[in-house]
């Protein structure tokens, strides 16, 4: 089949690209990206030429574009993973987060519905219900869990989620969606806590904790999370939402403590700052029904996928060096200069 994956160029969807390439040769994947500031078309350098693969640098909000694509490529199904995705640019300018996610979610399900397709998935988050409180470990999300979400970056996530459930609901649109919780690996963008952690540590530099870095998040391998989108698009009921996670709470303070301890550098860097406002307390996914419909688990722990994320930033400090040494500077001054 010919699978459309938007954001491709981004962290989970590229990880997603080669986990297809490798896992269904027989194929053929088109990525199409609007390659904003967190779009890297070096990540995809590897599969490029090959035969089976298509990039084209498109905004899902174009409809004349994207409709130009689907007439051209007749898609059988499409994975939607293009978005606006960190909490702290949605709090500085949210604007741009309804357009692409919102809006961007409808264009493509307008494509999907003028030109017939087998399949909608769309890549959710937990975010959307919200979070919960430290001292219930008790609770858990589940997909029945109502939305709540906290920041503009989550809501505009929730009203992706809203309607893609309403066009299965009104126009019978096969989708599928799935939430997931905190993802880390190679690839991610080190505008989130982890790689951010370990370009800093690399780099000597303070290690900026929010708060009293007391938050929990619920922490999966990404390669883990590629294999339960690629097993819900396959397998998954259609109108249904799958929660993917792999009860692997943390702390984000021993996060930190535990990227110092692997790279052999001190505590000291560490420097709390102030905190994030609307900070979400706490994110825990029960993973019960993927299990249990379509027989999904993690096959990657905690401390291995650390390692292995470390190992890679040790590899490939062109690529982040290259990131950190452009407009990422104005960011981090305007996130963290003065905090
Ligand atoms: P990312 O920010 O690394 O990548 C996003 C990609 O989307 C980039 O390549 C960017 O160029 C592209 N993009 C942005 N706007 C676009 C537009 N208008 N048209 C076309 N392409 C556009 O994000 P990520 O961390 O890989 O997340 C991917 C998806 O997974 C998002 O939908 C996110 O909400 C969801 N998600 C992420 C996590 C996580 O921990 N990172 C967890 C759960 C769900
Ligand atoms: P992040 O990676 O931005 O993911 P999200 O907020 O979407 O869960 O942040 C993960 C946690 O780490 C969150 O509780 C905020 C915290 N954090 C810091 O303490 N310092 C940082 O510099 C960043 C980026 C995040």
């Amino acid at each position: 089949m010919t699978v459309i994956v938007t954001g491709g160029a981004g962290f989970i969807g590229s990880n997603f690209i080669f986990h297809m390439l490798s896992a269904h040769p027989e194929d053929r994947i088109v990525c199409a990206d609007k390659l904003t500031y967190a779009g890297n078309l070096s990540t995809l350098r590897p599969v490029m030429e090959e035969s089976s693969f298509r990039f084209v640098k498109l905004d899902i909000c174009d409809r004349a574009g994207v409709y130009a694509l689907f007439e051209e490529e007749k898609p059988d199904a499409v994975v939607n993973f293009a978005a606006e995705s960190h909490v702290d640019r949605s709090i500085e300018d949210p604007g741009v987060f309804l357009r692409t996610n919102i809006i961007g979610t409808g264009v493509l399900m307008d494509a999907c519905r003028e030109f017939g397709i087998g399949r909608f998935h769309q890549v959710g988050t937990d975010e959307v219900y919200g979070d919960l409180p430290l001292d219930r470990s008790d609770l858990l999300f589940t997909e029945e869990t109502p939305l709540r979400a906290s920041s503009p970056y989550s809501a505009s996530k929730a009203g992706a989620d809203l309607l893609v459930m309403a066009y299965h609901r009104t126009y019978g649109l096969p989708v599928t969606l799935s939430r997931c919780s905190n993802n880390y690996g190679p690839y991610q963008f080190p505008e989130k806590l982890i790689p951010l952690m370990i370009a800093n540590c690399l780099n000597d530099k303070p290690l900026p904790v929010y708060g009293e870095g007391k938050n929990v998040r619920d922490w999966l391998y990404v390669e883990d999370h590629c294999r339960a989108v690629d097993l819900v698009l396959r397998k998954g009921r259609e109108g249904e939402c799958y929660n993917i996670g792999g009860h692997n709470e943390m702390h984000n303070i021993d996060i930190v403590k535990l990227i110092c301890a692997e790279l052999g550098k001190p505590e000291s860097l560490i420097t709390f700052v102030t905190d994030r406002k609307g900070h979400d307390q706490r994110y825990a996914i029960d993973p019960a029904k993927i299990r249990r419909e379509l027989g999904w688990t993690p096959e990657t722990g905690f401390q291995d996928g650390l390692r292995k994320t470390i190992r890679w930033y040790l590899d490939n400090r062109s690529w982040w060096e290259e990131i950190i040494s452009g407009e990422y500077q104005s960011y981090y001054q305007r996130m963290y200069g003065g905090r």
